[in-house]
């Protein structure tokens, strides 16, 4: 990656899947909708790292409940753009989540398994609720069950890059979402 010219660097972006635009519209929605259901109580809004860190910044501005932030790192195991299965918490939330109704903020759920091991690691301390909320979801790679809450949007079985999401730890600063080129 270190030595791609800028061309074959930008030639990687195949297609842009969600516009900027798409994405800060249904961002609104979303705030709205978790307004809605909290109506007035107060939220802790946890990102997992380091995918989800652009939408939650977006997300916590369009929500008006009162609302703390957390991060969590999982780390799911990649060889290039293949998930390799393992899921390990990097770095865990500092905040008592029995103290709190709990949204987790989460930018794709592929496989479903980090998913799947955060909800039921967070859910033995007791939270007072838990919903998650995902910007992707790809329910064709699903290896194992899991539905969000809420969902902003749903893709095919492509591999996708910006808003957050990286392939080989680049391409996260992209404003839109797009299908990374294999090629
Ligand atoms: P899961 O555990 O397989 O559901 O994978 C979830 C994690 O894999 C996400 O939080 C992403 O970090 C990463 N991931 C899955 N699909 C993609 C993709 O298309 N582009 C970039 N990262 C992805
Ligand atoms: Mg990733």
């Amino acid at each position: 990656m270190e030595n791609l010219s800028i061309e074959a660097y930008n030639s990687k972006i195949k297609k842009v899947l969600v516009t900027k635009e798409q994405i800060d519209e249904a961002v609104k929605k979303a705030g709205a909708y978790i307004d809605s259901i909290y109506d007035g109580r107060p939220i802790l809004l946890v990102s997992i790292l380091k995918g989800a860190f652009v939408f939650m910044a977006d997300l916590c501005r369009a929500v008006t409940v009162p609302c703390e932030i957390g991060f969590m790192c999982a780390k799911s195991y990649y060889e290039g753009t293949v998930s390799t299965g393992v899921v390990k918490i990097t770095m865990d939330l500092e905040q008592d989540v029995s103290k709190y109704h709990v949204v987790i903020v989460e930018d794709i759920i592929d496989t479903g398994r980090t998913l799947k091991d955060v909800t039921k690691m967070l859910k033995m301390r007791n939270p007072l609720s838990l919903n998650v909320v995902t910007l992707l979801d790809k329910p064709e790679r699903r290896v194992v069950e899991f539905k969000a809450d809420m969902t902003l949007f749903t893709i095919p079985d492509y591999f996708v890059i910006g808003y957050g999401l990286d392939c080989g730890e680049h391409y996260r600063n992209l404003p839109y979402i797009a299908e990374y080129s294999n090629e």
